[in-house]
């Protein structure tokens, strides 16, 4: 309760914060002659933290900002992904996690600012670098630059998005003191000038003139010279270990006078399937912060907490290496919010420059563990076709991509049949390795083998003529980085049977995300119609369990990480939630984090399973089981040993 005295200090002080608000509006910007920000015409400096609304569920925004704010951060970034708002051109959907506002005024509640990156690029390891692939039904279309039809896709976007945004500006009233225009646009090929110019005139003409709207690259001359440009202030991103001053030099080429400021200074580093898990010491981090902070620099953390690509929204590397479904990044925060070494270990050197606020951490969430739950084999995808195809097969020739069958995500069955008597085994190839970016390959319902982009390009197979082929493709994420972002998906050219291109295609767009929430995948027994599979690969098919969670402990549901021991490859998702991919025996995460609001106390929890090359059910224990530990440096099985340097961005070409 609030004292008589303590209410009218707090009216007294209310008066005085709206009087001073009448006679100085809120106000942002840069002083060059100073070298720093400033905010209600003081001098401001930035410890901000990256923090991805759409990688963790809504429920949890607030415990992650709460925690944010606790370790003395003043800000945080957030990127903004287009295609996660624009599923197709003109279809918005801003509710639920994907609630833009409601997560800005969370922050502002909390009492953090926001540097926002609203691209239209992201990078970010996100599907498309946070371009929405239907911009590929062009497929001439270059992107980032000023081809009239990506210009005329981003004006529409804008003008939607940027005026939700206006009323959130710090100057108005909201928590938004920065806004980043492209991203990293300096190690892009295109080096267009015209469509920054285009960009910044759109930003200002949505935003007004006031707002302070800047572009970050990497710490070298080479990547300012195409990144930076007249009206946006330049900044610099560059990660532990760094010559600090040789950093901040390389903005100085660009920005002479103003504040210092690393836009992506890295906590830890993004993951690869077959790499081994990223982890930099809290030492490293706070060395360089350290050294960051008594320069007076500001400085945004990437990521404070990175959270999870659910469902299919991974992007991946070029030569092609997808990137998995956790995206923890060894941030201070992990994956599921929790307290770690680093975030004390950051905490304490804001200390030393910054009041941090007193009170408790909030906690980190408490973890169970469900225990096992045993796996019914349901279904194959040729078993399942009525059902998953929605929309019905589309006869071709040649084969369609997932843009020309307008399919974003997931998965395409392929049908087609064997022209020839190949008694002997054949040569199934993808000369111009054209699978994107797997494909599960049976020969009248028998497993034949596994195409894979850049790793696999020929299996053999044997059938009579006239047996029916069916390839599965996975879209695996599309490329976030580097001149290959235009990542056309399905099977993009030929693919051979001896020499001789195949034809004839029956196309299905598969719906299994509709089909697992509507249950329509359903607990029916396996038909058994197809022959006993030999033990090392079957045909992509689906399991179904479902547990309770037990009454009488408090608390329940809570926060837990699913594994699938002896599974190899495949999508999982909980009462119609996509959790993601799983993939252990490519490596290195093995759990996957199962956040408490999919699950239900009010009835069983259904768990349904897509494996893609084989489950361990028919030689022992079919089960998932859940735990409270997360593992995500497991054991690696990739081909690629070219070794990895961290924090450069040529790491990433
Ligand atoms: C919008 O996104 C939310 C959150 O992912 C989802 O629950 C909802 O179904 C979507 N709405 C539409 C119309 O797709
Ligand atoms: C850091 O960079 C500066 C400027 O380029 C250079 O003078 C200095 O020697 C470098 N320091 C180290 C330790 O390499
Ligand atoms: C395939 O082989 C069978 C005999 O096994 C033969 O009857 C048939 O004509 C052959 N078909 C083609 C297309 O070669
Ligand atoms: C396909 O079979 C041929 C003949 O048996 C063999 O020489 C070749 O190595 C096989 N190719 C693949 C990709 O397995
Ligand atoms: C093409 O495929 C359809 C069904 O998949 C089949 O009925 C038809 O005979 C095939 N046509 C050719 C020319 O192979
Ligand atoms: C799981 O599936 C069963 C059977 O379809 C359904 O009755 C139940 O409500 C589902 N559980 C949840 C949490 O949706």
């Amino acid at each position: 309760m609030m004292s008589p005295l303590g209410a009218a200090t707090s009216m007294l002080l209310l008066l005085l914060v709206s009087g001073r608000s009448l006679s100085a509006p809120r106000s942002f910007s840069i002083d060059y002659q100073n070298d720093c920000f400033r905010k209600d015409g003081e001098r401001f400096r930035y410890i901000s933290g990256s923090i991805h609304y759409n990688r963790i569920p809504r429920v949890y925004w607030k415990d992650r900002l709460l925690k944010m704010y606790m370790a003395g951060l003043n800000a945080i970034q957030t990127y903004i992904p287009w295609n996660y708002h624009e599923d197709s051109p003109g279809q918005y959907n801003f509710s639920g996690d994907r609630d833009l506002i409601h997560f800005l005024q969370l922050a502002q509640d909390v009492g953090l600012l926001v540097i926002l990156r609203p691209g239209p690029y992201i990078c970010a390891e996100w599907d498309m670098g946070g371009l929405p692939a239907w911009l590929l039904r062009n497929k001439d279309i270059v992107l980032r630059s000023s081809n009239p039809d990506y210009i005329a896709a981003v004006d529409q976007w804008m003008g939607k998005l940027l005026p939700m945004i206006k009323p959130y500006l710090y100057q108005n009233g909201g928590p938004i003191i920065t806004v980043q225009v492209e991203n990293e646009y300096g190690s892009y090929f295109a080096c267009d000038y015209n469509y920054l110019r285009h960009l910044t005139k759109l930003f200002r003409s949505h935003l007004g003139q006031e707002v302070v709207l800047f572009t970050t690259d990497g710490a070298g001359l080479g990547y300012l010279k195409c990144g930076s440009i007249e009206g946006l202030y330049a900044t610099v991103d560059f990660g532990p270990g760094a010559n600090i001053t040789a950093a901040f030099g390389a903005q100085r080429y660009a920005e002479p006078r103003g504040p210092l400021v690393n836009s992506e200074f890295y906590t830890g580093w993004l993951d690869n399937w077959g790499s081994p898990h990223a982890s930099v010491s809290p030492e490293a981090v706070t060395k360089t912060l350290n050294e960051m902070l008594a320069k007076g620099a500001n400085v945004n953390m990437y990521m404070f907490i990175g959270g999870t690509n659910f469902a299919y929204w991974n992007g991946a590397n070029g030569p092609y290496k997808p990137q998995p479904t956790s995206y923890d990044y060894d941030a201070p925060l992990t994956e599921a919010g929790d307290l770690t070494k680093k975030y004390f270990a950051i905490q304490s050197v804001i200390k030393m420059y910054h009041k941090i606020p007193v009170g408790p951490v909030p906690p980190t969430t408490p973890k169970y563990a469900y225990g096992s739950v045993e796996m019914k084999k349901l279904q194959t995808i040729s078993e399942a076709l009525d059902k998953l195809s929605m929309s019905g097969p589309v006869r071709s020739k040649d084969p369609l991509t997932f843009t020309e069958l307008k399919q974003n995500f997931g998965f395409v069955l392929y049908r087609t049949t064997l022209p020839v008597n190949c008694s002997k085994p054949t040569p199934l190839s993808s000369p111009l390795n054209g699978i994107h970016d797997r494909a599960y390959v049976s020969v009248d319902g028998v497993a034949a083998g596994i195409l894979e982009r850049s790793k696999v390009i020929a299996i053999n197979v044997t059938g009579k003529a006239g047996s029916q082929l069916d390839i599965l493709v996975e879209n695996l994420g599309r490329i976030n980085y580097g001149k290959e972002i235009n990542d056309f998906k399905g099977i993009v050219s030929a693919l051979n049977l001896a020499t001789v291109p195949l034809t004839n295609w029956t196309m299905y767009s598969l719906s299994i995300d509709e089909a697992v929430s509507e249950g329509l995948l359903g607990a029916r027994e396996a038909t058994h119609r197809a022959p006993p599979q030999p033990v090392a690969l079957s045909p992509p098919t689906f399991y179904g369990g479902s547990f309770i969670i037990p009454d009488g402990i408090p608390d329940l549901p809570q926060d837990t990480y699913i594994q699938l021991p002896k599974w190899r490859k495949g999508q999982i998702w909980i009462n119609g939630f996509n959790l993601g991919r799983y993939w252990p025996s490519r490596g290195p995460q093995v759990t996957l984090f199962v956040p408490a609001n999919v699950l239900s106390t009010a009835a069983p929890n259904n768990v349904t399973v897509l494996e893609l090359e084989g489950a361990p059910c028919s030689s022992g224990p079919c089960t998932v089981e859940f735990t409270t530990d997360p593992i995500l440096n497991g054991p690696v099985h990739g081909d690629h040993t070219r070794r990895r340097i961290p924090f450069a961005k040529e790491d990433l070409l």
